[in-house]
């Protein structure tokens, strides 16, 4: 099939049809930045950190997918602005202590925080009230950490296809839900796979949290998406 041809941040760059405009760019070594977006998992479009502007108008690169002649900036004064902001509302809506917790240096939102300069975030903390589950005797499920990208509804599955996470209830009081018994009969590599799946520490496999040292831990060592800038 023949090669797409766009401009991203002024770079003119070359996309297979049906990539999507947050492939292609990777691909081009340019790093947008995501965090509901996991590759290999339909890209649910909920977090819009991933925003880009697209002939000038915005639209979330994970989902969008490229078409000859695009224009595309990844990174503009209001992008980063806007991007910040959705990821100070993250910390706000949520509890988030990232001193005390077992996927700092690992979590994709901290991370973030720290490539966008978070201090402070602008808008009130919510404090909400949330529980912390054992939802088998592998994982630990903690709620207050959830961000709600569903990357777990659709990558843990059981053997015959069952679903494990689910969305429950809607807007203001949507949650991630466990079944208790399809999660006891996860193997032990499904569940660890839930839990580094999970961009935040809303997912734990009990008892390995603080195996790799603070230091030590992915983001500690490079930031979030230097892999791709240095292409
Ligand atoms: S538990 Fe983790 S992976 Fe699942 S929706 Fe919440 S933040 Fe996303
Ligand atoms: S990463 Fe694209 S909407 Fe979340």
């Amino acid at each position: 099939m023949a090669e797409i041809k766009l401009t991203i941040d002024g770079k003119p760059c070359t996309a297979r049809p049906g990539q999507t405009i947050l492939e292609a760019a990777k691909a081009s070594g340019i790093y947008i930045p995501a965090l509901c977006h996991y590759e290999g998992l339909k890209p649910s479009g909920s977090c819009r950190i991933c925003t880009v502007k697209v002939n000038g108008r915005p639209a979330a690169a994970c989902t969008q997918p490229v078409a000859e002649g695009l224009v595309v900036e990844t990174a503009t004064p209001e992008l980063e602005d806007m991007r910040r902001a959705l990821v100070e509302m993250l910390f706000v809506e949520g509890n988030h202590f990232c001193p005390s917790c077992e996927k700092s240096g690992n979590c994709e939102l901290q991370a973030l925080a720290y490539r966008f300069g978070m201090l402070v975030p602008r808008f009130p903390y919510q404090w909400s009230v949330r529980e912390i589950e054992s939802v088998s005797p592998r994982l630990l499920m903690e709620h207050n950490r959830c961000i709600q990208c569903r990357r777990c509804v659709e990558a843990i599955r059981t053997p015959d296809g069952r679903r494990v996470f689910a969305a429950q209830e809607r807007s203001g009081r949507l949650r991630i839900g466990v079944d208790p018994e399809l999660a006891a009969g996860l193997d032990e590599d499904t569940a660890r796979k839930a839990m580094a799946i999970c961009p935040v520490g809303a997912i734990l496999y009990k008892e390995v949290g603080f195996a790799v040292p603070i230091g030590r831990r992915k983001y500690d060592r490079s930031p979030i998406g230097s892999d791709i800038e240095t292409k």
